[in-house]
């Protein structure tokens, strides 16, 4: 099994979780430090980079960065380059893959696509254990 994290400002991250009907822990700025304690997939969306900082909080406390097997990330394809660039970024740092992306509230194509991702990982992370 691969756990869910997520961030949403707006809320169009919280929608495509709720499509998805998986089971997700929200990060909140009130208290980002909670700590996942298994292998789990991080969804963001995109913004300036201090917009993210409870993530970046959430993700240095205790084993939040050892147990990162991917990121996701939520943007819109109209800010070109830009685009998901904190899942790209955080996925960088912390050495593992951006293993989707979607734009605002995910289509019922990225949905499916998504929880085929997250049914992939959680078949990896039991063969790697
Ligand atoms: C101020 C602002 C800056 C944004 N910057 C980016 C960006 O650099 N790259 C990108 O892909 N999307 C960008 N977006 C789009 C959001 O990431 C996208 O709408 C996302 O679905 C919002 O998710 P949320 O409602 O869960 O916060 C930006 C949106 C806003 C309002």
């Amino acid at each position: 099994m691969t756990a869910i994290a997520f961030y949403s400002i707006t809320g169009q991250t919280r929608r495509f979780i709720e499509k998805t009907e998986l089971a997700a822990y929200e990060i909140t700025d009130a208290n980002p430090y909670y700590e996942m304690g298994e292998p789990y997939v991080l969804v963001i969306p995109t913004y300036d980079d201090e917009m993210l900082e409870p993530v970046i909080d959430f993700l240095g406390y205790n084993s939040n960065h050892q147990q990162l097997v991917g990121v996701a990330g939520g943007g819109n394809r109209n800010f070109n380059d830009l685009y998901i660039h904190n899942a790209k970024d955080i996925a960088k740092g912390l050495d593992v893959p951006v293993v989707f992306d979607f734009e605002f509230n995910g289509t019922p194509t990225d949905v499916k696509n998504f929880k085929k991702v997250v049914a992939q990982l959680g078949l990896k992370a039991v063969k790697h254990q």
